[in-house]
């Protein structure tokens, strides 16, 4: 008999080392085809894709594996450091090899936004399904190339809009979609709030230079809740918009780093992005939008919160208490009616099940492992899911208006 896994005391208190080990072993399903992923950018998002590879097969029941294959970055030790803490088979410094390894059926796009479009069509015509985080590109005609290019290769894609997959948004969706608030819907009002930036001396990091990141708060921030407008209540037609870029003149960074945590130099450079951004604007369906992102709010972290209001009622969520979902019925009887908190944890409810028991509750690691569980299942039937590059194409193009619209200071139809 081999040693117990605490103390020998000639029983056995519990599995040995070795038991565990084949205990936490993901069993091999051999009747299962596995698909190898190939990931590029370990930093920020690098973390949160590693993570939703190794969970998402371990908690849905998907039609086929994954194996995390290979992982992809600049520098060969950081990237060796990042291959052995992420759990990753192999590590490499040129993403051009990774997007052509015959062995990779899955391309994961985590780079900066400037780098997604060549990525990408690479990867499209060596016939991989692309995942790539958002937003899709720097500009409108970056998003239109990449359309073509997975339309031409007939490979499923997808953007990471995670934020979709929170049960309590992926409720709200079919609440609206059952009538729930009604037939007309109103009002959707949205706010993203940060305040990593609000320092006036947080270097220049990636984020605030409009050559690799596009936009700033914008294309960052603003992306995800126009998304969420667009998932949840329809198309945008045109908008009316203001942005700001309070600090215009930024410290180097020390040395060449890109996280959201970086150290200054004595040396300035010009900040070439928005800091804010507020607008207004019409859905297709006659609701009106209501938006705000910004990085400087004192405060706030990652704040989102979105209200919709309809003709029925109204639906209310705080990324902050994400497990909630707020519900107004305007046909509750006058003297008894008030937001229902519902937590969104029941077996019913979406992605919940495949977690744990009601009222276990979720954080945001659990948004990209819902994200990437879909993502894995429609890639085994060969499909798409949205939000797919021509969503995030579309949502590029309410970006653009906006943009257009703070400088013309007009209305701006989306087109
Ligand atoms: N879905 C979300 O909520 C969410 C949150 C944060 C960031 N993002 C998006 O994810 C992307 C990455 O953001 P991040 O915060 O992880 O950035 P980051 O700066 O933390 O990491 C970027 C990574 O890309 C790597 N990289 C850069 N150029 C490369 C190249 N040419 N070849 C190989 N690797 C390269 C870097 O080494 C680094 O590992 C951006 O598009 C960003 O907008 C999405």
């Amino acid at each position: 008999m081999k040693k117990s896994f605490f103390l020998d005391f000639g029983f056995s208190l519990g599995p040995t080392f070795d038991e565990i080990s084949i205990l936490t072993q993901r069993p091999q399903n051999m009747s299962k085809r596995t698909l190898n992923v190939g990931l590029i950018g370990y930093n920020f998002m690098g973390k949160t894709h590693s993570n939703a590879w190794r969970q998402a097969p371990r908690f849905f029941d998907l039609p086929v594996d994954i194996a995390l294959h290979t992982i992809c970055g600049r520098s060969a030790a950081s990237v060796e450091v990042a291959r052995q803490k992420l759990g990753w088979q192999f590590a490499s410094t040129n993403w051009k090899d990774v997007v052509s390894n015959p062995e990779i059926d899955i391309i994961d796009i985590a780079t900066p936004n400037d780098s997604h479009c060549e990525i990408a069509i690479e990867a499209a015509k060596h016939g991989k399904a692309i995942l790539c985080e958002k937003p899709l590109a720097v500009n409108v005609a970056q998003c239109e190339k990449m359309v073509a290019a997975v339309k031409k290769a007939k490979v499923p894609n997808m953007v990471c809009h995670n934020y979709r997959r929170i049960p309590a948004i992926a409720l709200a969706k079919r609440m609206i979609e059952r009538g729930d608030l009604g037939d007309r819907i109103y009002h959707y009002r949205a706010r993203y709030a940060q305040d990593w930036i609000a320092d006036p001396m947080f270097p220049l990091v990636w984020r605030l230079q409009s050559k690799i990141a596009g936009s700033g708060t914008h294309g960052d921030i603003d992306a995800h809740i126009i998304d969420l407008g667009r998932y949840l209540v329809g198309e945008i037609k045109d908008v009316t918009a203001l942005m700001e870029t309070f600090i215009k003149e930024r410290p180097l960074l020390e040395e060449s780093g890109s996280g959201l945590s970086a150290k200054a130099s004595q040396k300035t450079g010009k900040v070439t992005v928005d800091d804010a951004v507020s607008w207004i604007g019409r859905f297709k369906n006659g609701a009106i939008a209501n938006l705000e992102a910004t990085r400087f709010a004192h405060g706030r972290k990652n704040h989102i919160t979105i209200e919709i209001n309809g003709s029925k009622g109204s639906l209310a969520f705080d990324f902050e208490d994400m497990n909630r979902l707020k519900f107004y019925n305007a046909a509750d009887p006058s003297d008894a009616n008030g937001f229902k908190d519902i937590l969104v944890t029941e077996e019913n409810h979406p992605y919940a099940g495949a977690w744990w028991p009601p009222g276990h509750i979720l954080g945001y690691e659990h948004t990209f492992v819902n994200t990437f569980a879909d993502f894995i299942t429609a890639v085994a039937a060969g499909k798409s899911v949205h939000p797919t590059f021509e969503d995030g194409m579309n949502t590029e193009k309410v970006l653009s208006a906006v943009s257009a619209s703070a400088r013309s200071r007009e209305w701006v139809r989306v087109s």
